[in-house]
């Protein structure tokens, strides 16, 4: 049995904090907000963003980073992404060197262009810092429904701790050393996600949002390869999968946020009707500016971020995608003639 730390309070959290329960593991949760840590305690239960997901009576919940954090094999942050800098601040006083902290918040950084492992690293000298990700809701990941994730680190032998530490017959873990590409693919697909909303709120239809997903995991792709990261990854488990999974789920904030634009509400309006942070849309405006930055076109990134910050219509957008010039699907590919 190993003493592992979940930080969240929030739907990741909780499910993950039972995977690893379940596996036989000592589980602290810890959350910021003594309020849920409250609500955690007494109703055993996220009723928000979880209902009907017990937490185990065994599952120690906290607001002290101390007694979370002290003699752990391993640390999971899991709290929503834009606290994952100041989480980890609060982090580093209780670690030792060589601590795995497991980031499995998805997002970059506006303005740093970090992603979560790096700024973890940043805030925390001499952590082994690893991602978990794929398509992966807490809600089927809480009911034990089949689930498969990739875990991406620098260093085999700690990828290996944490796989298995996690793995178990309906939570298939693979690892990999992509890290820097398992976290863009696991943030850029918020983006595709609010596309792919936006246009089933519009009304469009399942050609539409098919053809979304596939040019949308191209430009995923291409960014993410002149970022230094591998093709192959983003069409592996923590690419395309979190795409699919994320475009086309009931449970996708992201996407029930686009489905809310689509039909007309403003970005603040659908982020409020959602309830959760809608991470997407920080994304999208780092998405963009790295596109720039790296001369990489992302017409769809674009329009998602006119429509979401520069009052463009959902309609218009849409109608400008369509209306660019025809081309080739890949301008690498030869002709014979
Ligand atoms: N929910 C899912 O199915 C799922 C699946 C895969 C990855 N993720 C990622 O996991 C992360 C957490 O997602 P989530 O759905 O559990 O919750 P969320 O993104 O809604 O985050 C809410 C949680 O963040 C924490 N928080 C709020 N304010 C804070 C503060 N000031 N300081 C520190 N922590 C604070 C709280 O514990 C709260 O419950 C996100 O980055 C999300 O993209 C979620």
């Amino acid at each position: 049995m190993a003493k592992v730390a979940v930080l969240g309070g929030g739907g990741w959290a909780i499910a993950l904090a039972k995977v690893l329960y379940e596996n036989g593991n000592d589980v602290t949760l810890w959350s910021f907000l003594q309020k849920e840590v409250d609500e955690l305690t007494n109703d055993r239960e996220n009723k928000i963003c979880l209902p009907g997901i017990k937490i185990p009576e065994a599952i120690h919940i906290t607001n002290s980073m101390e007694e979370a954090a002290k003699d752990k094999e391993m640390i999971v942050m899991a709290v929503a992404s834009s606290y994952v800098r100041s989480t980890s601040k609060l982090l580093k006083p209780y670690v030792d060197e060589g601590q795995i902290v497991v980031d499995v918040a998805k997002g970059i950084e506006n303005e740093t262009f970090d992603t979560m492992t790096e700024i973890i690293e940043q805030e925390i000298p001499g952590v082994e810092a690893v991602v978990l990700s794929g398509p992966s809701h807490a809600e089927e990941v809480a009911r034990n429904i089949p689930t498969v994730v990739v875990v991406g680190a620098k260093k085999f032998k700690v990828a290996l701790k944490v796989q298995n530490l996690f793995a178990n017959k309906v939570f298939r873990t693979y690892i990999s050393p992509d890290r820097k590409s398992i976290e863009l693919g696991g943030s850029l697909k918020n983006v595709i996600a609010l596309a792919a909303g936006i246009i089933d709120g519009l009304g469009f239809g399942d050609n539409t949002e098919a053809a979304l997903i596939t040019r949308g995991i191209k430009e995923i792709t291409q960014l993410g390869v002149e970022m230094g990261g591998n093709a192959k990854t983003f069409y592996g488990l923590s690419g395309i999968g979190d795409l699919i999974v994320t475009c086309n789920s009931k449970h996708s904030r992201n996407r029930r946020a686009g489905v809310l634009i689509g039909k007309g509400y403003t970005l603040d309006e659908a982020v409020k009707e959602v309830k959760m942070v809608v991470e997407g849309a920080v994304s999208a405006k780092a998405a963009l500016e790295l596109a720039r930055k790296y001369n990489v076109s992302v017409p769809i990134i674009e329009a998602v971020n006119q429509v979401l910050f520069e009052g463009k219509t959902a309609i218009d957008g849409m109608w400008e995608l369509m209306e660019r010039e025809q081309t080739n699907e890949y301008r690498d590919l030869q002709w014979d003639e």
